[in-house]
């Protein structure tokens, strides 16, 4: 089968999804944009321009390119529509009943030679992919966020995934000028199987009354030289995402040590969820974030 890739569809307008379309328009890729509501896919849209207008500010792109890169940009309120691309990656939440149901509801309108991929952030590639009718042809693309600017890509390879597949994967990296680091398929792959516990034994330092918020962020940005303390990294990825992850993490190695802090589990109950709901860790809803806690 072949495994030229022209036109990408991207399953999801949020944070990753338009991220991941930005990013395969301005290398060249026709791109469709799929989420639930034409609401969501037009704020995607409009934010990839914006932040195709901040790299044009900044003088990484010209305002040629982000024109270009903006048309090749389409909505696909229908499933139908993704007929015409030549591979597909789910950005949707981070939830194994969401993406399943995704896959069932994409899958036939999909061509057969179609690779599918998934930009799940921990969930088994393996069991991701016996929910398709494609586990050959699928694979775990892995971008980090902000997409645009993060130079990382993992790819994970589900037990099924074909040779093809995965080089035909290395080669949509390459052209998007991004790195590619190889993970097998475990719970977190890399970066999140050591981020996200490092992110937890922060809040477990807030919880436990050790540092405070604005403490704990500046001990590690002035003294591990992180560009984001980790309760600011956590509202940036989103608390719901990071319980996931914990959750994934905690159930999928059954080890105590991934427990996920009970206080980041009460914010998501709150619905506190970080810079998405504009209160996380900090406030965002003055001037400046202040810290909740
Ligand atoms: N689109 C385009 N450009 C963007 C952007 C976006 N969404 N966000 C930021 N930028 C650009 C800015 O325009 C700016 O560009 P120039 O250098 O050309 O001027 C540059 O990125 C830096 O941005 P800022 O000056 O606004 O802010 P900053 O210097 O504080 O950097 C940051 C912001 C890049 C997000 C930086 O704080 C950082 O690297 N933070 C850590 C991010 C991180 O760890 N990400 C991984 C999260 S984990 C993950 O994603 C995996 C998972 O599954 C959970």
């Amino acid at each position: 089968m072949s495994t030229a890739i022209t036109t990408i569809g991207v399953i999801g307008a949020g944070q990753m999804g338009n991220g991941i379309a930005h990013v395969s328009a301005l290398a060249g890729y026709e791109v469709l944009i799929h989420d639930l509501a034409e609401d969501r896919i037009r704020k995607g849209l409009a934010t990839i321009d914006g932040n195709l207008a901040r790299q044009v500010h900044s003088g990484r792109i010209s305002e040629e390119d982000r024109k270009a890169a903006i048309a090749r940009v389409k909505a696909a309120t229908d499933v139908d529509a993704l007929a015409a691309c030549d591979l597909v990656i789910e950005a949707a939440t981070e939830d194994e009943q969401t993406k399943r149901k995704i896959f069932a509801g994409i899958c036939p309108a999909l061509k057969p030679e179609a690779m599918l991929a998934t930009n799940t952030s921990s969930i088994s590639i393996t069991r991701l992919a016996s929910a398709t009718d494609r586990p050959e042809r699928f694979i775990g693309i892995h971008f980090m966020n902000p997409v645009p600017v993060m130079q990382l890509v993992e790819l994970i390879r589900g037990i099924a995934t074909e040779d093809e597949t995965f080089e035909a994967a290395k080669g949509y990296v390459a052209r998007l000028n991004k790195t590619a680091t190889v993970s097998e398929d475990f719970p977190g792959f890399i970066v999140n199987r050591i981020l996200l516990p490092m992110i937890n034994e922060a809040i477990y330092v807030l919880y436990e009354g050790v540092g405070t918020v604005d403490a704990i962020d500046t001990a590690m940005k002035l003294g591990a030289n992180h560009p984001m303390g980790p309760l600011q990294l956590a509202d940036f990825i989103g608390l719901d995402t990071c319980l996931s992850i914990m959750q994934v993490l905690y159930e999928g190695l059954a080890d105590s040590k991934y427990r996920p802090c009970p206080l980041l589990v009460k914010y998501v109950e709150a619905g506190w969820l970080g810079r998405k709901t504009n209160r996380g860790f900090y406030d965002y809803r003055g001037e400046h974030p202040v810290p909740t806690r």
